[in-house]
């Protein structure tokens, strides 16, 4: 089940251990779950997107809460001609969740107190009990969608505190942090499933700009990073190119949490690719250092050991020369002084005649 819920997952998103979990013991041993967290972290698509996987989108019935709900929506509705002819309160339990095997309720806490009492009611004798009419309750899994916090919750009243206790599994979902790797882990995955211009090294730079957003305050959802990515796919459209370039990303400053970058735009762009070129030079350096250090370790005679010294003092000066942000001065040094010992290991095995 947890390998099925997972090749569900993680075609389309990322950071989806925890709630493939989740649904795993869900599904598995028939018990209800609530996916809290804050809004845009994949929670509707993910669970649609399991449902479907696990070939059970027409046993899952979907049903949105809120301020308006009431009690007859909540059992399929309201028997009118029955309440006209025969002055009788009777729903249409066949057309509710009570009917389907999996039920998904967003924002259920939204709903009116008298709507929670209900439907804790129905779940506890797992039935619908309406004067003479009755319904057994066929729901096997009931997941709860919503972007309150438990204690949230349970300060809403004796209804709300009672009803969360019928759903033991409870996932925060959040990521772990909102650094740039992990935007850009996001769009890593949602490059391969949208169409429309490429971002190429702009991915980094997008993703550096919305974690540098998010650190200093202007929360970026992943929802709103995927708009962020669209909206710069878009405006590459608008110039008929293929490729997103440095000018479109000028147009983030329409997303929310972004509009505060207005003014600093610019600045901040400049700032957010310079540390993306930073980022990629160096990891080109390592790449680079590897390379001589096996040639090093195949040399077969003395000059071609001698050459490969000579390439390291290349590179030690290369690497002297490259300009690096605050984050990565680390990575440099340690470059560095690998290519310094390497140097004195690659002129002493020149002279080391005895291992040729
Ligand atoms: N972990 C993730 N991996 C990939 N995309 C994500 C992820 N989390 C959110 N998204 C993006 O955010 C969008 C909104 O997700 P949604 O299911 O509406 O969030 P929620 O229900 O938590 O408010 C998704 O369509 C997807 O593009
Ligand atoms: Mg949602």
């Amino acid at each position: 089940m947890f390998q099925k819920i997972m090749s569900a997952l993680s075609a389309m998103f990322v950071f989806t251990e925890e709630i493939a979990r989740v649904l795993a013991l869900g599904f598995t041993g028939k018990k209800n779950i609530i996916i809290f967290g804050p809004a845009g972290h994949g929670k509707s698509e993910m669970v649609k997107s399991v449902v479907d996987g696990l070939g059970m989108d027409a046993e899952a019935f979907y049903q949105f809460f809120g301020e308006g709900m009431d009690e007859s929506r909540l059992f399929g509705g309201l028997n009118f001609r029955k309440l006209e002819e025969e002055k009788i309160l009777e729903y249409y339990p066949e057309k509710s969740f009570l009917n389907h095997r999996v039920a998904v309720f967003e924002e259920l806490f939204d709903a009116p107190a008298s709507v929670l009492l209900a439907l804790k009611d129905v779940l506890t004798a797992k039935e619908l009990r309406n004067g003479s009419q009755r319904f057994k309750m066929r729901t096997e899994i009931i997941i709860c969608l919503t972007n309150k916090e438990p204690n949230e919750i349970s300060d809403l009243g004796p209804a709300a505190h009672a009803l969360i206790e019928r759903f033991p599994l409870q996932l925060n979902l959040k990521w772990k942090d909102y650094s740039a790797k992990s935007y850009l882990s996001m769009f890593e995955k949602v490059a391969r499933r949208l169409d429309g211009p490429a971002l190429n090294g702009f991915k980094a730079v997008l993703a550096e700009i919305l974690a540098s957003a998010t650190s200093q305050g202007n929360f970026v959802s992943p929802r709103t990073a995927v708009h962020a990515f669209q909206v710069c796919q878009a405006s590459a459209m608008m110039r008929g190119a293929k490729e997103v370039e440095k000018q479109d990303l000028t147009d983030l400053r329409f997303l929310p949490g972004l509009e505060g970058l207005a003014e600093t735009i610019q600045k901040d762009l400049d700032a957010a690719m310079e540390r993306a070129t930073a980022e990629q030079k160096l990891t080109i350096a390592e790449e680079k250092l590897a390379t001589v250090l096996a040639e090093l370790n195949g040399t077969a005679t003395p000059i071609k050991a001698l050459q490969v010294a000579k390439k390291l003092v290349a590179f030690q000066d290369e690497i002297a020369s490259l300009k690096v942000t605050d984050g990565l001065a680390d990575r440099r040094k340690r470059l560095r002084d690998s290519a310094g010992e390497n140097i004195t290991k690659a002129q002493k095995l020149a002279l080391d005649n005895t291992r040729f």
